[in-house]
């Protein structure tokens, strides 16, 4: 009876966070953060460096394990799951966008955006998969090698990965950071449309304001806590409350 465990339910969030502390040795990265992500949301998440935003992002995606607390992707308690069950939700529920890329180099660029769906054994639907590289502009790209894109164009192939499995959940930290302005807001607009169009949910970790204003809401990180959360930003209010964190 694995499967059920696995499989989504329609809970109001889409992602929740019990009292998670997580601490490497003697430092404590997240310490007793609380959080519920609802389903169809976009959320950001800021702080300074070190406050604990990329071990956030990890442990409620399932990347890492908590040290206490729990987390839940839908009704999934994943600390109730083997490493092997968390690896299959992941793959199966979870999309992941990386500042690095995180690309194979050997692969075109249509075996990395299917990547996802090998790993899991199904094969592409071709009309998601031309609706994620329409939606992505990247239709003359397709057989090229990430060596041979431009970084914002690496970071849209990146974008298409972490879409094509449908995903409930995206997860992205900073996805912007290397990226100029204009190319920026084209993956800024990618991720609200998930969400605007095909109800994902999206967790995105960023410093840029101009960035977070793009989300619902903001969640401040500072030393490990949530220590605030801003509804309906704007790159102004962001600014300020970030000024004062
Ligand atoms: N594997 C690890 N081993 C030891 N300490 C770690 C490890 N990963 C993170 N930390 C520490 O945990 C704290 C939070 O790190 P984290 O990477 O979550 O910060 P961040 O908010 O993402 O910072 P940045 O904006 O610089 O990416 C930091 O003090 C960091 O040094
Ligand atoms: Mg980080």
């Amino acid at each position: 009876m694995s499967m059920p465990t696995l499989t989504a339910e329609r809970t109001a969030h889409a992602v929740r966070l019990d009292s998670v502390t997580k601490t490497y040795g003697n430092v404590t990265a997240l310490s007793g953060v609380s959080h519920d992500f609802p389903r169809g949301g976009f959320t950001a998440i800021m702080g300074p460096s070190g406050s604990g935003k990329s071990t956030f992002l990890h442990c409620a995606s399932g990347l890492d394990q908590p040290s206490k607390g729990s987390v839940r992707i839908g009704g999934v308690d994943l600390g109730g799951l083997s490493e092997a069950k968390r690896t299959r939700l992941r793959r199966e529920r979870i999309g992941f966008v990386f500042q690095s890329f995180n690309l194979i180099p050997s692969m075109d660029v249509e075996q990395n955006i299917v990547l996802p769906l090998q790993l899991a054994g199904t094969a592409p639907d071709p009309g998601w998969l031309a609706e994620v590289v329409r939606r992505v502009g990247l239709q003359d790209r397709l057989a090229h090698r990430p060596s041979e894109l431009s970084g914002g164009q690496q970071q849209r192939a990146a974008v298409a990965r972490a879409l094509i499995t449908r995903p409930e959940v995206v997860f992205a930290d900073e996805p912007t950071g290397a990226l100029d302005p204009r190319t920026a807001r084209d993956v800024l607009r990618l991720l609200r449309e998930a969400v605007d169009q095909t109800g994902q949910t999206v967790v995105l970790v960023t410093h840029d304001p101009m960035a977070a204003a793009w989300a619902d809401s903001v969640v401040f990180l500072s030393g490990g806590r949530i220590v605030d959360e801003l509804v309906a930003p704007s790159p102004t209010t962001v600014m300020t409350r970030w000024e004062t964190l």
